[in-house]
């Protein structure tokens, strides 16, 4: 800790006292004695941008994580200069300027409260190795103020006393703790008061987070290069500060097709096609549901991408349709290593066209990875995208692959102490020439992005399927993404549970781990408490690499795969409402799990619980953790819950004991919640859907669920053919009305719902659909409470005794 003020400013350089302001539309430029310029932008009236110069000009304004699609415009912006600052106010916010050294404080502009100030804001030191400078950035810390987000880090889901690096990382058998790994996602959430604000630190040379570490009171983040260029988000609620970051750096660009919400299955490597062919019947045979099967390294010729082992696969076009035939889709790897051989038409191509990356003195950057010594496409060239993006069209759109799973795109090189390019090779950077200190953090997003440009275009009418391992801010508009290379351990089940939710917070929600772990081999209790909580993550893939044994659902003994199937069975029952989660995340920038904080940030519990979370909007899940464990203790926020499995309601705001033998974990629901479900299908669309469930949990009060449905698939949801259900539920101590309102031009197979009723604290007397008395009789109000309606139903009203 450095307590000596003189050394903290040693080195450092800081504005010197304001002589200029300008005002351009939204944007403001206040100048400083010494050329230190401050661009302040209004992007919306609760997002602002900082962008600072020491020299007096800006770089050229260019930022591969901020979307086109972003929100923008403001209700309100007034500029005043008081005596000792200037005072820019929005709808939301009051933002002051120091005069005297460009410090700046933002307060909530409804009750005036102080919600963030600078300790010694913005300052720098020149950089003698590379020049330009390091731009440094220190924050008051509050007491009681806490940290979330950052992406992948396999830490406490409250970052505070912590420092983080962001460098994306090759991090094979990683731990708690590890840092920086595989995703550079320089974006925060503080929670203090009760109120939320963000900061994305949109600057991808190497950077570095400080939660109150070296100093208690203060919050610092800096970059080995570039501008401090940071955008300052408030809530005051969370998810709106999520949601905004997510509107400013993209929401997915489709919604993904329903398959790929279903269970996948991968292993490092299966083949030959016999292999291939013999998991896929297992699962058949087994009664497992799964929709994916993935095609590792060893598919392809002595691992050149694009291409086949014959050996191992002769006829790759007639095996993917037999494997769709029994409703499989095929997902193939494909790494950035491009092999060097002069016979290899994709490397000769790339040589012709001048697609590689190069060192600064011109010879071409050479690494070894999986194929021997290979060059790397300039994925930040957009040229080489889109040559990259037409590499798919005879695997997709001839051989009938349906997703491409990209990894090593840190991009990993093999046997070098960094793990990847040296400091000095050039990129592109869509015509900013840079070196890679600049351009690493993003190399493997702009890799994905080419490969879904490629996928999007030969899957078309079909949506687009892509996993990335590496990722910057913004990656989420093309692809979704794992955890990477993980180990078989209980601690591993704790940090694929942090790595989900902290993804999901940090606006890239459609995330998994490799379930079961990826080194090492876990015991079946292992692996079957692992399902148990991948079945609720976005992603849910089992894989493993293959030379420490099997990880199928089968490879353990028979209760493990019955247990393992009955969750898998869960997920396909869910996937409705998990579908419906994934809409609201591609609507609104809503995250698909949402940790306590996020849920209810009011209660300062939730600013330090880790396990347990919300899937989607409704349902409360908690993983076990432990082994041999026969239930845990676990924070149920405040609200009536009801038991998933034995419908008791139980009152949160407190900690708990929740049994939960192997065969079960803790799952609860919210109270008022109606969770659509369909039928148990071995994959997605195996069956013409005749009725959907909604299970309906009594409330006393008010509560809405949502029901989103289109056609699984293609484009035609863009068009309108969708179907968007509201269903308002009010229960009162005799009554339960649920209004339904209806949107969308979609029209499903389905005519009906099987309603069924949980927890209602009456015996049915009566009953109207539509104003319509219906005969007791005639509707089947069994013994179970469950009855069939009509799906277009408006309102249906139980009256008790
Ligand atoms: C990397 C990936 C892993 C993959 C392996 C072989 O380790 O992270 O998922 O199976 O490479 O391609």
């Amino acid at each position: 800790m450095i307590v000596n003020t003189e050394l903290e400013y040693k080195g450092n350089l800081f504005p010197s006292k304001i002589v200029s302001y300008s005002k351009d539309v939204d944007t403001l430029y206040f100048k400083t004695d010494n050329d230190v310029v401050l661009e302040l932008t209004v992007v919306r009236d609760s997002v602002l941008r900082f962008r600072f110069t020491t020299t007096g000009n800006f770089e050229n304004d260019f930022s591969y994580a901020i979307t086109k699609y972003a929100s923008r415009g403001y209700n309100k912006l007034e500029i005043e200069e008081e005596k000792e600052v200037y005072k820019v106010t929005t709808s939301k916010l009051i933002c002051e300027i120091s005069k005297l050294d460009l410090r700046v404080s933002l307060f909530d502009a409804i009750d005036g409260s102080l919600i963030n100030e600078d300790e010694l804001g913005f300052h720098w030191e020149e950089s003698y190795e590379f020049g330009g400078n390091i731009v440094k950035m220190s924050k008051a810390s509050h007491d009681g103020e806490s940290y979330f987000g950052l992406g992948d880090k396999p830490a406490k889901l409250n970052l505070k006393g912590k420092r983080f690096e962001n460098w994306v990382t090759d991090s094979y058998a990683y731990g708690k703790n590890t840092d920086p790994i595989y995703k550079t996602i320089p974006f925060y959430t503080a929670l203090h008061n009760k109120k939320a604000y963000g900061i994305f630190f949109d600057n991808t040379f190497r950077s570095f987070f400080d939660f109150a570490n070296e100093r208690r009171n203060v919050t610092s983040f800096w970059a080995q290069g570039g501008e401090m260029n940071y955008y300052f988000i408030y809530g005051p609620q969370m998810s709106d500060v999520v949601a905004n970051y997510t509107d400013l750096t993209g929401k997915p660009h489709q919604l993904p097709p329903l398959w790929a919400l279903g269970f996948h299955q991968c292993k490092w490597s299966y083949y030959p096609e016999s292999k291939v062919k013999e998991i896929t019947q297992k699962f058949r045979e087994l009664r497992i549901p799964c929709d994916a099967i993935y095609l590792d390294i060893d598919y392809m010729d002595g691992f050149r991408c694009f291409t086949w082992n014959k050996d191992y696969f002769p006829d790759p076009k007639r095996m993917v349709k037999e494997l769709s035939d029994d409703g499989f889709k095929t997902v193939v790897i494909i790494d950035p290593g491009i092999k060097i051989d002069m016979e290899y038409s994709v490397f000769k191509e790339a040589l012709d066209k001048d697609y590689f990356c190069k060192r600064a003195d011109g010879p071409y950057m050479k690494g070894k990875v999986w194929p021997g010594e290979c060059y790397f496409p300039d994925f930040t060239n957009p040229e080489v995208r889109e040559w990259w993006s037409g590499l798919f069209k005879e695997l997709v759109e001839d051989i009938g692959v349906k997703g491409v799973w990209n990894d090593m795109n840190e991009p990993a090189v093999m046997e070098v102490p960094n793990k990847t390019f040296p400091n000095d090779v050039r990129h592109d950077y869509d015509g900013n020439p840079c070196s890679h200190r600049k351009a690493h953090n993003i190399y493997g997003m702009q890799m994905a992005r080419a490969t879904y440009q490629g996928l999007k275009k030969y899957s078309y009418p079909k949506r687009p399927f892509v996993i990335t391992r590496a990722a910057y801010s913004g990656t989420q508009r093309y692809t979704s993404t794992w955890t990477g290379d993980n180990v078989a351990t209980w601690e591993h089940l704790w940090i694929a549970n942090i790595q989900a939710q902290r993804m999901a917070m940090s606006g890239f929600s459609f995330a998994g781990s490799d379930i079961g772990g990826f080194a090492e081999q876990p015991q079946g209790e292992l692996f079957t408490r692992w399902i148990q909580l991948g079945v609720f993550h976005p992603f849910c893939r089992v894989h493993s690499s293959g030379d420490h044994g099997d990880q199928e659902p089968w490879a353990f003994d028979e209760d493990v795969t019955d247990i393992v199937r009955k969750f898998i069975e869960l997920r396909y029952q869910l996937l409705p409402y998990l579908y419906t989660t994934f809409w609201q995340y591609v609507e609104e920038g809503i995250p698909m799990l949402k940790s306590l904080m996020l849920f209810d940030q009011e209660d300062v519990h939730t600013h330090y619980r880790n396990d347990e979370f919300i899937f989607g909007e409704k349902i409360l899940v908690c993983p076990i953790l432990e082994q041999n464990a026969r239930g845990r203790r676990m924070f149920v926020p405040r609200g009536k819950w009801f038991n998933f499995w034995t419908n008791e309601i139980v009152n949160g705001g407190k900690e708990m004991w929740v049994d939960a033998d192997i065969d079960s974990m803790p799952i609860f629901v919210k109270e008022g919640a109606i969770i659509p479900k369909y039928p148990v299908q071995q994959y997605v669309d195996e069956k013409e859907i005749d009725q959907v469930v909604l299970d309906v949990y009594y409330k006393e009060g008010k509560e809405d669920s949502l029901f989103y449905d289109d056609a699984h698939d293609g484009y035609d949801y863009i068009k309108g053919r969708y179907s968007f259900r509201t269903f308002k539920l009010t229960g009162k101590p005799n009554q339960l009305i649920i209004q339904q309102h209806k949107e969308g031009k979609f029209t499903a197979n389905y005519q009906q719902f099987l309603v069924k009723f949980h927890g209602l604290p009456f015996k049915v007397s009566s009953i109207q659909i539509d104003n319509v008395d219906i005969p007791l009789a005639n509707v089947k109000m069994n013994g179970d409470n469950s009855m069939i309606v009509d799906k277009d139903f408006t309102e249906l009203h139980l009256v008790g005794e």
